[in-house]
C-alpha cells in the first residue's frame, strides 16, 4: 500500500522512516502498555529526567503511573537469557514540562545483551543517521562516563564533591572548576585538566591526543581504548558519518558506565536525543546482560516546525555568523555592553535615545535584545538568544540548562540572610522568610534542615520584617546602603554573584567558531 506525503501527517512520517531504519539494521518492534507499577518508577527516580510521575490506584488498590519513561518498561519486561535483544519502539511517555505534565512522543531502540564494539558503532550511527531523517545540519556528541568516573576517582573525591565538579564540568564553568578544585585540595596540573576536558568540543581526530594527555591512569586509559575501537566501527560502517566528543555530557554515575550521548539538530534549541549504556539499570534488576539505547524526542522537533526532510526552520536566522545577544535592560546590561563594543562587537545604533529593544550590526555579525534580567537565561536556554549576560543569582534561582563560559567581574555583589539588628532566632517555629529568591533560600534553609515559610515578593523585599511580614530576608546586598538605611543587617552570606557570559547548548554546537572567537576576544 503506497501513501502520499499529503496524507501522512508529519509526525508519521517520521516514524515510518525511524522504523525502517531500524528493521533494516534487524531491531524488532516491541509494545508495552502505557502504565507500570508506581514502584518501578519510585526505586529508579535517578534514572528519570524527572522525580515527578503521574499515578493512580489501579485494580486491587495498587499505586501505578502512567509512564515516564520506556526505557525501565523494557529492562523489567526483558528476560535475561543470554540472547542479544535488538529493539525499537514508538511510544509516549508523561513527564511535567513547565509545570504542566505533557505527553511527549518518543521513538527509539534498545540494545540487551553482550555490548561489544560493533553494537556500539552501530548504535551510534544509528542515532546519526536518525539526527539525519529531519535536518542535513546535525550533531551527536559522545561522551563516556568510564572516563570521567576514572578522572574523579583518581581524585579521591566523596561523592557530593564529585557531583559539584561534575555539574560544574557539565557547565564548562571554569572559575567554578578553579575554585572547586582549590576548595578540594586539588594540584594545578589537575585543575587543569579538568578545565581542558570541559571546553574540549571536536572530532575523534581532533580530540583524541589531548584526551589521552588529560587520561589519568588504567579506568581513563581503557574508556579511550573503547571510544577508539568504537570510533573504528563507525568509520567502517559509515565513513561520512560525523561525530564529536563532548565531555559536557554527563549523566547518573550509578545508572550509566560506558558511552554516553546527546543529538542536536539546526534549529532546535535543546538535544532532540539522548542516550548511552546504562549496564548499571541492569545490575539493579538483577540482570547480568549490558545495554545501549536511545530515544529521540519527536516533539522538540515537530514544535519548531522543521519542514520534514527539508532541514530548515523558518524561525531560525539564515547566518550561522550572528549571534544573538540578551542584555539585561539597566546598569549591568550597559556595562557587558561596554565589554562586548570593546572587544569588537559594536553596534552603533545603540547609543541612540529609544526605546527599541532589538539592535543589530550585521558588519559585525552581531544582534542585542534588551530584556528584564531576570529573563535573560529564558531566551538564552530556548536559543532565541544565542548568549546572554546574567547575574549568577538568576542562574542559581532558575537552574538554567546553559553553558556558563565565563565570569565577566562586573555585576559583583552578594546573596545574603538579613534580618533587623539585634534579632534573634527562634528554634521553636517555621521561620518566615521574604525573597525574590525562592528556590536559593529554599535550598539554603534544606542544607541545615531548617524549615521555612517561603514569602515570594517581587522588590522593596527589606521592607517585609520591618513590618513583620517575615522573620528574615534572602537578597542582593551590593553595597550594604539599603540594610543599613532599614535598621538590618546580613547574618549570613549564601553565595558570591557577579555577571556571567552563558550560551545555549545547541547555539555552541552550531556556532562554535563565532561563539569561541567572542569568547577569545572579551578574553575574561
Ligand atoms: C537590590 C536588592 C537590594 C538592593 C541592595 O534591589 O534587592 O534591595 O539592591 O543594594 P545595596 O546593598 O547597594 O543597597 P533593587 O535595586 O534591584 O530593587 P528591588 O528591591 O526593587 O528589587
Amino acid at each position: 500500500m503506497d501513501f502520499s506525503k499529503d496524507v501522512i501527517r508529519y509526525d508519521e512520517q517520521a516514524i515510518l522512516c525511524l522504523r525502517t531504519l531500524y528493521s533494516s539494521h534487524g531491531y524488532a518492534p516491541f509494545r508495552m502498555s502505557r502504565f507500570d507499577e508506581y514502584g518501578l518508577y519510585a526505586e529508579n527516580r535517578a534514572f528519570l529526567s524527572s522525580g515527578e510521575i503521574i499515578t493512580f490506584t489501579g485494580a486491587g488498590g495498587k499505586l501505578m503511573a502512567l509512564r515516564p519513561d520506556v526505557t525501565l518498561s523494557i529492562v523489567k519486561h526483558t528476560i535475561d537469557d543470554g540472547e542479544l535483544k535488538k529493539l525499537y519502539y514508538n511510544e509516549n511517555v508523561y513527564r511535567p514540562e513547565s509545570g504542566e505534565f505533557k505527553e511527549q512522543m518518543q521513538v527509539g531502540l534498545e540494545c540487551i545483551g553482550e555490548i561489544d564494539a560493533n553494537l556500539q558503532g552501530e548504535v551510534l550511527m544509528l542515532a546519526k543517521k536518525s539526527l539525519g531523517e529531519f535536518s542535513s545540519q546535525s550533531r551527536l556528541d559522545v561522551s563516556h562516563m568510564g572516563f570521567l568516573s576514572g578522572l574523579l576517582s583518581a581524585a579521591e573525591l566523596n561523592s557530593s564533591q564529585s557531583t559539584e565538579l561534575l555539574r560544574s564540568i557539565s557547565e564548562k564553568n571554569l572559575p567554578e572548576i578553579y575554585a572547586l578544585c582549590s576548595q578540594y585540595g586539588l594540584s594545578d596540573n589537575y585543575q587543569e585538566k579538568l578545565a581542558q576536558l570541559a571546553m574540549l568540543y571536536g572530532s575523534y581526530n581532533d580530540t583524541i591526543e589531548t584526551l589521552r594527555q588529560i587520561s589519568i591512569g588504567e579506568e581513563t586509559d581503557a574508556a579511550l581504548d573503547e571510544l577508539e575501537e568504537v570510533f573504528g566501527v563507525i568509520r567502517t560502517l559509515d565513513a561520512e558519518c560525523d561525530i564529536n566528543l563532548d565531555f559536557t555530557i554527563v549523566n547518573d554515575l550509578s545508572y550509566y558506565s560506558g558511552i554516553i550521548f546527546q543529538g542536536y539538530i539546526e534549529g532546535v534549541p535543546k538535544k532532540v536525543l539522548s542516550g548511552g549504556r546504562y549496564d548499571e539499570l541492569l545490575r539493579k534488576f538483577g540482570k547480568k546482560a549490558g545495554a545501549i539505547g536511545f530515544a529521540v524526542y519527536l516533539d522538540l522537533i515537530e514544535q519548531q516546525s522543521i519542514q520534514y526532510g527539508k532541514g530548515e526552520s523558518d524561525s531560525h536566522v539564515a547566518s550561522n555568523e550572528i549571534i544573538n545577544i540578551a542584555l539585561p535592560k539597566g546598569r549591568l546590561g550597559d556595562d557587558a555592553y561596554e565589554i562586548l563594543e570593546s572587544a569588537g562587537y559594536a553596534c552603533p545604533d545603540m547609543d541612540e535615545d529609544s526605546r527599541k529593544l532589538v539592535f543589530e550590526n550585521l558588519e559585525n555579525n552581531v544582534r542585542y535584545f534588551w530584556v528584564k534580567p531576570s529573563d535573560v537565561s529564558i531566551y538564552v536556554e530556548r536559543g532565541v538568544a544565542d548568549i546572554g549576560i546574567v547575574g549568577k543569582d538568576i542562574l542559581l534561582e532558575y537552574s538554567s540548562d546553559v553553558y556558563e563560559l565565563s565570569d565577566l567581574g562586573i555585576g559583583i555583589c552578594r546573596i545574603c540572610v538579613a534580618a533587623e539588628k539585634g534579632y534573634t532566632e527562634s528554634r521553636e517555629r517555621t521561620l518566615r522568610v521574604a525573597t525574590k529568591f525562592p528556590n536559593i533560600a529554599r535550598d539554603y534553609y534544606d542544607r541545615f534542615g531548617r524549615e521555612i515559610d517561603i514569602i515570594a515578593l517581587n522588590g522593596s523585599i527589606e521592607l517585609a520584617p520591618l513590618l513583620g511580614l517575615s522573620d528574615v530576608i534572602v537578597d542582593i546586598v551590593e553595597t550594604g546602603t539599603t540594610l543599613a538605611e532599614n535598621n538590618l543587617e546580613a547574618t549570613a552570606k549564601i553565595a558570591d554573584i557577579s555577571a556571567r557570559l552563558i550560551s545555549n547548548k545547541a547555539s555552541y554546537k552550531f556556532k562554535h567558531d563565532a561563539i569561541i572567537k567572542l569568547c577569545d576576544r572579551i578574553g575574561k
